[in-house]
């Protein structure tokens, strides 16, 4: 009996050291851009393991001038998870119930500043744990452009170019043919595999449709080109054509673009015209007072203002006016004296 309690007891011991233990393998992930990545932290706890769970990521960044951040913790039966704010609001536990043996996370739409090593460490005393996880990011080949690099004549040389706008190495490249005989001529089936094709002393055996694929580990991109091999004198009828055509098109946006010169310029001429004329009007801005429109007439120096101006303007003169300005009113054949008077005391300036 006595016996069996030290076996149990060393038992114990032993479960100690191998109490908590975290059975998801160490391993690498590989997710495109945007994508969710999930990483596994699952764990066991012995009998022994008594004190509060905590877990902890940990991102060690890809670029090493960056410290080892704090991502998301789980402590005294709390998540925290604002630590790190290019990674705000895209990190969660994937299980609602962590203390059943779950600390895995998921990053949703990752980014390439994610790629990283990803440490999950579970503490529940004495048992402690961790693994790391490496993320990589890489981003699927879109945007191909499929092109003929040269002239497509028989006997020419030129090359069939298939270019991804973007995509993370390494890239694959597989071209195609999908008419004529579905066969990519013997000549090219050594650059099936590249990113561009050369034709050498082409013939119309190689006219027709191909198709590029570029794919890496996490996606792939198509494109298609159509590819006609002419005779040369084919050829040189074309781009005849098309060098009269564009000739002649040169030619008609040259008689457009000066037509609406032209007329432009005779707007212009016309407006100033018109503005020179209106300038010369006297300011018509006056309300029921006579006054405005004696001082306006009388100022001739301000026939250059606008008139928006002149109304600013004559009101400020209007109210500094000196006082010969008004012995000099009843001159005025149009502005009777009495009612001229009467106005300016209307309007709360003592007439001397
Ligand atoms: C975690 O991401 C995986 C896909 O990677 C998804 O299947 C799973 O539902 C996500 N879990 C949660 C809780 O969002
Ligand atoms: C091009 O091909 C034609 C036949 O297809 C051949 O007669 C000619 O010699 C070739 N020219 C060169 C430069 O290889």
């Amino acid at each position: 009996m006595a016996l069996l309690r030290c076996f149990l007891l060393l038992c114990g011991v032993a479960d100690v050291a191998r109490s908590l233990s975290i059975t998801s393998p160490d391993h690498m992930i590989e997710k495109a851009k945007g994508e969710t990545a999930y990483l596994p932290c699952k764990f066991t706890q012995g009998p022994e393991d008594q004190g509060p769970l905590d877990i902890e990521w940990l991102l060690s960044p890809a670029d090493n001038q960056k410290v080892d951040q704090v991502i998301i913790l789980y402590s005294g039966d709390k998540i925290y998870d604002d630590y790190y704010p290019d990674l705000k609001g895209r990190v969660h536990f994937t299980s609602s119930d962590l203390k059943a043996g779950d600390a895995s996370i998921n990053v949703t739409n990752l980014q390439l500043s994610d790629i990283g090593t990803y440490q999950c460490k579970v503490k529940k005393a004495p048992g402690v744990g961790n693994k790391k996880i490496q993320l990589k990011v890489l981003v699927k080949p879109s945007g191909t452009r499929c092109y003929v690099d040269g002239s497509e004549e028989i006997g020419n040389d030129f090359k069939l170019k298939c270019e991804p706008k973007e995509g993370s190495l390494p890239l694959n490249y597989e071209w195609q043919k999908m008419t004529n005989s579905q066969k990519l001529p013997t000549a090219l089936i050594s650059e099936m595999a590249s990113s561009v094709i050369t034709v050498k002393n082409a013939t119309t055996d190689y006219s027709g449709t191909y198709k590029c694929t570029v794919s890496n580990r996490v996606g792939s991109d198509q494109c298609v080109l159509r590819l006609d091999v002419v005779p040369p004198s084919n050829r040189a009828g074309t781009i005849a054509g098309a060098i009269i055509g564009t000739l002649l098109a040169l030619m008609l946006i040259c008689v457009i673009i000066f037509c609406c010169h032209k007329k432009r310029r005779e707007e212009k001429y016309e407006k100033e015209v018109h503005h020179d004329i209106r300038e010369d009007v006297p300011p018509p801005k006056s309300r029921t007072s006579t006054a405005r429109s004696y001082i306006g007439s009388n100022h001739s120096s301000l026939g250059s203002m606008s008139p928006s101006n002149m109304e600013g303007y004559s009101k400020t003169q209007y109210n500094q006016v000196p006082s010969e300005d008004f012995e000099r009113a009843p001159q005025s054949p149009t502005l009777p004296p009495a009612k001229f008077k009467y106005t300016y005391k209307t309007d709360g300036i003592t007439v001397v």
